[in-house]
């Protein structure tokens, strides 16, 4: 069984100009253990697409199924909490906290149950932060560092779906693959379910799977 299913999802924003489509009809099914690459120029609507999968925003028609139950039938923050894990462009750490702060904080809103700093320092060690480095704060990491630091975040509670807005975007090609290389080794070892969004195409070829947004419309295939 498919992890997530989506069925004729469309979204709109109504502005004062008027009503925005940004996703139409929508049908598309992510497994556990694969890695998608949605691409589409800016403006296609992969974000918005990304933020109902989320259960972020509510799809104005349509249903989404998580392990095929509908999202409609379910507490969508407790959906997000326990089976959503997200990672964007601007890492959006707390810059005030060390790194393992980030991660503990993370496992508390997430109500994880078991020791959180022993979970934050094996989430940590995962993406290749070193145990000297989990008590500096997360401002005074780099770029590809921090970014490994919020997927540690991402993953921490052990969701089953991972979503990635644009996760390279602010990065040099040497830290993209490394990037790459961990979302790979998490749907390939940890069989987790990877969505990711993309501009850089040595980035969706890296993906098993590439979807492809124009216009608010989603296809398979680049
Ligand atoms: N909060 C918003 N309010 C109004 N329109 C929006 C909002 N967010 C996105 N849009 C519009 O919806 C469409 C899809 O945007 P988005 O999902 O961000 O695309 P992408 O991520 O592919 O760049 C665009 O026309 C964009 O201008
Ligand atoms: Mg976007």
């Amino acid at each position: 069984m498919a992890i997530l299913e989506l069925t004729n999802l469309s979204y709109d924003y109504i502005t004062k100009a008027g009503r925005v489509h940004a996703v139409k009809e929508a049908t598309a099914s992510f497994d556990a253990g694969v890695v998608y690459a949605i691409v589409g120029r800016s403006g296609s609507g992969k974000s918005t697409l990304m933020s109902l999968m989320a259960g972020l925003d509510v799809p104005k028609s349509g249903k989404i199924l998580y392990e095929g139950t509908d999202l409609a039938a379910i507490d969508r923050d407790r959906y997000r909490r326990e089976h959503v894990g997200m990672i964007f462009q601007s890492y959006y750490l707390l810059p005030q906290l060390t790194a393992a702060e980030n991660v503990e904080l993370a496992l508390e809103l997430s109500r994880y149950k078991g020791n959180r700093r022993e979970r934050a320092g094996e989430m940590l060690s995962l993406v290749g932060i070193a145990k000297a480095q989990f008590r500096k704060r997360s401002t005074e990491f780099s770029g590809g560092e921090q970014q490994r630091i919020a997927i540690a975040r991402a993953i921490a509670a052990d969701p089953s779906v991972i979503l990635a807005d644009e996760p390279t975007g602010n990065l040099d090609n040497e830290n993209s693959r490394n990037i790459v290389g961990i979302l790979d080794e998490l749907a390939h070892r940890f069989g987790k379910c990877v969505i990711l969004i993309t501009h850089a195409s040595e980035v969706a070829e890296r993906a098993d799977v590439n979807l492809h947004m124009n216009d608010g419309y989603l296809r398979h295939g680049a």
